[in-house]
C-alpha cells in the first residue's frame, strides 16, 4: 500500500518532468539549500545568544528576528526537500539515513514549539539583559543546535549512501 502510493508520487507527471529536468532539478535543489542557510543561519546564532554569547545584545532582538528568519528557512527546506523526495521516493523511503533526517527535523520542530512556549511563560522581555537564561532555555537551545546541525550531516551524506 505505502510503497504503491510511493511509486504512484514517483510517477506523477510534473514529479517525471522534474527529475528528467536538465535546470528545475538544480534549481529545487539550490531552494533547498537557500532553506538550509536560512534556517541554520537562524538557529545558530540565536542559540548561542541563548546559551550565553553576546549577552551586551539583548536576547529579543535575537529572538523576534532570527525566529522568522529560521522559520521561513524550515519551510523552504520541506517544500523544495519534498520535491526533491518526490523524485525518488521509494528510494529516499527506504533510507535509514533518510529516516532519520525525518525524526530529527520532528524533534528539532517540536523542541522548537516547546523553546518559543518557554520563552513567553518566562517573560523573558523583563529579564536583565546580561541575565543568564534559564536552564530550560539553556537545554533547548543546546538540543536545538546538536539536533539541525545533525539533519543538515544526515542530509549531505544521503548524496553519498
Ligand atoms: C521535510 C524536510 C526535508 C526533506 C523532505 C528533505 C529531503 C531531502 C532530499 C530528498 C535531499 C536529496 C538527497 C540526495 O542528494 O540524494 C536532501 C538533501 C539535503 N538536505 Fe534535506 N530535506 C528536508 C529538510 C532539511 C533540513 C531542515 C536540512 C538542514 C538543516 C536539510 C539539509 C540537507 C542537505 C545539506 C542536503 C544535501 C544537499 C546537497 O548536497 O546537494 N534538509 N534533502
Amino acid at each position: 500500500m505505502i510503497e504503491q502510493a510511493l511509486v504512484f508520487v514517483e510517477n506523477l507527471a510534473f514529479v517525471s518532468a522534474l527529475r528528467n529536468s536538465t535546470f528545475m532539478y538544480p534549481l529545487v535543489n539550490a531552494g533547498h539549500i537557500f532553506g538550509v542557510a536560512l534556517l541554520v543561519g537562524g538557529i545558530v546564532p540565536l542559540d548561542l545568544r541563548l546559551l550565553g554569547l553576546w549577552r551586551h545584545y539583548p536576547v529579543m532582538v535575537f529572538v523576534d528576528v532570527l525566529r522568522v528568519t529560521a522559520a521561513l528557512g524550515l519551510a523552504m527546506a520541506v517544500v523544495c526537500g519534498a520535491l526533491l523526495f518526490a523524485t525518488a521516493a521509494s528510494d529516499y523511503a527506504g533510507s535509514q539515513l533518510f529516516q532519520a533526517k525525518m525524526v530529527l527535523v520532528l524533534l528539532g520542530v517540536a523542541n522548537a514549539l516547546i523553546l518559543g512556549r518557554v520563552l513567553r511563560r518566562l517573560d523573558i522581555r523583563s529579564l536583565p539583559m546580561t541575565a543568564v537564561m534559564p536552564v530550560s532555555l539553556r537545554g533547548g537551545a543546546l538540543l536545538s543546535l546538536v539536533v539541525w546541525v545533525g539533519v543538515l550531516v544526515l542530509g549531505r551524506l544521503l548524496g553519498y549512501f
